[in-house]
């Protein structure tokens, strides 16, 4: 008789976990309280918010929240918006996010993550090949290894490897680069006009993930390829509201065609339910903010380069960083806890980054800027870090 209470198919998972705990790899979850803003309550402790993508301190802001309120009318969207069609203020969004991005179209996805899982799998597949920066996204990862075409990465902004590789791709059916545009961990910037040239010249598609660009960078805040006068060349280009847009949900901007052909075959829009039409609005309230109210990103982008330039004045490792995400990189996974821990101790959210979100030997203390912070805030921080 077979014994039941002994066989455990699933005892491998404590072991594993027991391994990530001694590698100081596991991860827990924290119980937030209430709205999270400059300042977080995290495990029942308050803690100064460096932490959040919040880059303009748009999530707590009433007027987002004011404007789901007012638009709330049910709540469940109940199908896929191919089933039960996507509500009027779906479309609504959809062209404020084309007007704002100055596109044909612009579709909407429950997160940014889907957005890119279904852009790329809608771009290429099996005789197709992709090139993606080896630092790119693990949603721009998980969408190459699904699309089931050939899957090339090139070095960490490396536009020339790149352009080597791709002199063997000629034979492709189709061939795509995927890049970040602000790279979420290092906060350092992909070489957009170079890869631009590079997908001319080989003839390919060019797709970039703006999330943590987007609302930040650029005359309008449209992100990096506004700001470095790339879009022209980019044909497909990703953003997400869940970062400086204080919201949730992704969405990808470009030509008609491009946007009907994601509505009919990228799996994660087909195959998923829409979000609450509610949700729209704080999308549609965001983007008027961010067009009224342009000092929000000139001034976090004016404090993260006075953050920038004390860290390095103080010694620490910053890496390549040119932006509002500034990696403390330390190396060594338990340092960073330690570290992180220690700034907790002093009221600071700092989180550690440890792999594999990021290489063997490249933990950091990513600290994130916000429009939210205050100058004695960060002031706090880098005398804190000096200790
Ligand atoms: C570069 C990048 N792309 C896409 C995403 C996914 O966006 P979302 O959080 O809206 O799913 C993230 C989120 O961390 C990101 O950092």
């Amino acid at each position: 008789m077979t014994n039941h209470t002994t066989h455990n198919p699933l005892a491998w998972i404590e072991d594993s976990l027991a391994d990530l705990g001694k590698q100081g790899l596991q991860r827990k979850l924290s119980v937030r309280g209430g709205r999270q803003a400059d300042k977080i309550d995290l495990d029942d402790q308050r803690l100064v918010n460096f932490g959040s993508n919040d880059y303009l301190g748009l999530a707590a802001d009433p007027r987002l929240a004011t404007a789901v309120a007012a638009a709330l009318d049910g709540w469940g969207s109940g199908a896929s918006p191919l089933v039960c069609g996507h509500a009027a203020a779906h479309r609504d969004l959809e062209g404020r996010l084309a007007e704002f991005e100055g596109t044909e179209a612009a579709l909407l996805f429950t997160s940014g993550f889907a957005a890119n899982s279904a852009a790329i799998t809608s771009l290429v597949g099996p005789g197709d090949v992709v090139f993606t920066d080896r630092k790119n996204h693990a949603s721009l990862f998980d969408g190459c290894r699904l699309s089931r075409s050939d899957v090339r990465v090139y070095p960490h902004r490396d536009h020339r490897r790149l352009d080597r590789l791709m002199q063997r791709a000629a034979q492709y059916r189709r061939r795509l680069i995927v890049t970040d545009s602000l790279f979420s961990m290092d906060g350092d910037v992909a070489p957009l006009a170079e890869l631009a040239e590079v997908a001319r010249r080989r003839d390919a598609m060019l797709m970039v993930d703006e999330a943590h660009a987007t609302g930040v960078f650029g005359a309008s805040g449209r992100g990096l390829c506004e700001q470095l006068g790339t879009e022209d060349g980019v044909h497909i280009r990703m953003g997400t509201l869940s970062k400086a847009l204080g919201s949730i949900g992704g969405f990808v901007a470009g030509s008609r065609p491009l946007i009907d052909w994601l509505l009919n075959r990228g799996r994660s829009y087909i195959y998923s339910t829409a979000s609450p039409a509610a949700v729209a609005a704080a999308g549609i309230a965001a983007l008027d903010i961010i067009r009224k109210e342009p000092h929000r990103r000139r001034t976090l982008l004016a404090k993260a380069e006075s953050f920038r330039a004390s860290l390095v004045s103080q010694g620490w490792n910053i890496g390549d960083s040119t932006t509002q995400i500034v990696p403390i990189i330390v190396g060594d996974s338990q340092r960073a806890l330690d570290i992180s821990a220690a700034l907790g101790e002093a009221g600071f959210f700092v989180p550690a980054i440890r792999p594999p979100t990021v290489p063997q030997d490249e933990a950091c203390l990513r600290v994130s800027l916000s429009f939210a912070h205050d100058d004695e805030q960060i002031e706090k921080l880098l005398k804190t870090l000096k200790k």
